[in-house]
């Protein structure tokens, strides 16, 4: 017979069998997983609590992991689509995907992927920085100098088509001034090589 403490013990099962299943799919360190769980219960009873979580996990670890984004899903019973979908509108939050490094490039470019870019020719802007930099939206170049992400909306639509640069926003951009503007920005690359080499040079002397 099923009395309430049977019921509650099944209940308490259940929810460690699935936080469990949860778990194993978490692979990054438990203090990081720590401080994430830290600041949701900060601000998870407040009105619109995902913004402040996604604010403070970026403040804190420089970008927010696809992990970071499965564990808010997990804690604020959103779906992880939704979650997502907000990190990735606002510009501002780096988000860093399994599997790749897009934080540790020194120049984040940002393409819109919304309507009003798209109607205005984002996919010749995507394709010329895709000749430019030698990778593809998710990637990071080999350097570490480049990464190319595709983002919903940078809030410029009114001078679509737009990319975003360490979060400076250009506009109205076609597929030559692009091309421009990147040269412009890998020489700017260049200069922080040679400064990185001579100074892991003098390191070493
Ligand atoms: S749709 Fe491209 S900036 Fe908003």
């Amino acid at each position: 017979m099923f009395t309430i403490m049977n019921i509650n013990l099944y209940l308490r099962l259940d929810y460690i069998y699935f936080t469990v299943k949860f778990m194993e799919n978490i692979n990054i360190p438990l203090s990081e997983i720590t401080a994430i769980n830290e600041i949701i219960s900060t601000h998870q009873n407040g009105i619109g609590p995902l913004i402040p979580i996604l604010q403070d996990i970026q403040d804190k670890f420089n970008y927010i992991s696809e992990e970071a984004l499965e564990i808010i899903s997990e804690k604020l019973q959103q779906p992880i689509a939704h979650i997502y979908g907000v990190a990735s509108f606002h510009y501002q939050f780096k988000l860093k995907m399994k599997g790749t490094e897009i934080t540790q490039a020194e120049f984040s470019v940002k393409i819109c992927s919304g309507s009003p870019c798209h109607v205005r020719g984002a996919n010749k802007i995507i394709e010329r920085i895709e000749k430019c930099l030698g990778i593809k939206p998710g990637e990071v170049t080999k350097d570490h100098m480049f990464s190319f992400e595709m983002v919903d909306c940078l809030g410029a639509c009114g001078i679509s088509p737009a990319i975003a640069i360490n979060d400076k926003i250009h506009g109205k951009l076609t597929p030559e001034s692009t091309e421009i503007l990147l040269s412009k920005i890998k020489h700017q690359a260049e200069i922080i090589d040679i400064k990185k080499r001579a100074a892991e040079h003098k390191n070493n002397e």
